[in-house]
């Protein structure tokens, strides 16, 4: 394994780059640190993320807390994000999601597994009040986060408010039309809005590990690395946190500059 931490763009700060061979390797450090904060804390707080690049993770986790007997019953999760108008029940939502990869399978209590409702009748305030339930446990201990192809974190996309917090957002066509490879299959359109907690949220979680896997990454987390802090990348936000750490395979680092990869 590679781990270092750089100079210059968006890892001028404490954030750390950890380099791995392969995207099962990086699953396997990903679940691995989740599974270990769980041992460490079985009451622990989790923000978790969902997406193609999540999936691995959460089958590595589940695999950890059942051959080790970890307890996750105790544990409180909460996810970025959900697509609006998507109920609970239906195959593209991330309650869906998150149940079939990793709540069902890896023990966890329904209680305290917390996704944003997409189908509230008052948005705004089902968002206030998810606000008010990270903020009732204390806030996220550890989240996890994706990074969409335009730099997005959970829904924020280009442009969002770096103190902005769970709420409504439109999605860009980018992402629309990234994400419909997800829908394809069930025929259902691709939402136009989802809710997302907002980065200010996502900033004050304790210690924030992001995933990137594939070439087709390799672009947009260059440019989040080694830009400085920019509206136009809402990932680079993480430049102000203090316990960041980046975890990609090698096809996801391919284009990071030399001096990132040795
Ligand atoms: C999606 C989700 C994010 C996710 C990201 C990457 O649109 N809203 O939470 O982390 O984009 O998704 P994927 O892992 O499928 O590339």
């Amino acid at each position: 394994m590679t781990e270092r931490g750089s100079s210059g763009g968006l890892t001028a700060g404490s954030a750390r780059l950890c380099i791995l061979p392969a995207r099962a390797d990086v699953a396997d450090a990903v679940a691995g640190l989740l599974a270990d904060a769980i041992r460490a804390a079985p009451i622990a707080v989790l923000g978790l993320a969902t997406g193609a690049t999540m999936v691995p993770v959460y089958r590595q986790l589940v695999a950890i807390l059942r051959t080790q007997r970890i307890d996750a019953s105790r544990v409180t999760t909460f996810n970025l994000d959900e697509y609006v108008g998507l109920d609970r029940q239906h195959p593209q939502s991330y309650h869906t999601y998150m149940a079939r990869h990793l709540f069902l399978p890896g023990g966890f209590s329904p209680g305290r597994t917390f996704v944003p409702d997409g189908v509230a009748a008052d948005l705004t305030a089902a968002c206030d009040a998810y606000e008010r339930a990270i903020r009732a446990v204390g806030g996220i201990d550890l989240q996890v986060l994706g990074l969409g192809p335009n730099g997005h974190i959970g829904f924020n996309e280009p442009g969002a408010a770096w103190d902005s917090r769970t709420h409504v957002v439109d999605l860009s066509s980018e992402t629309r039309r990234v994400n419909a490879r997800f829908f394809r299959k069930s025929g259902a359109p691709v939402p136009h809005q989802a809710v997302t907690m907002g980065l200010g949220t996502i900033m004050e979680a304790r210690r924030i590990a992001v995933v990137v896997l594939g070439h087709a990454k390799a672009d947009i987390l260059a440019r989040v690395i080694t830009s400085g802090p920019s509206l136009h990348y809402p990932a680079t936000a993480l430049a102000g946190h203090p316990c960041v750490t980046w975890y990609m395979d090698e096809a996801a680092a391919g284009r990071l500059p030399p001096f990132l990869r040795k």
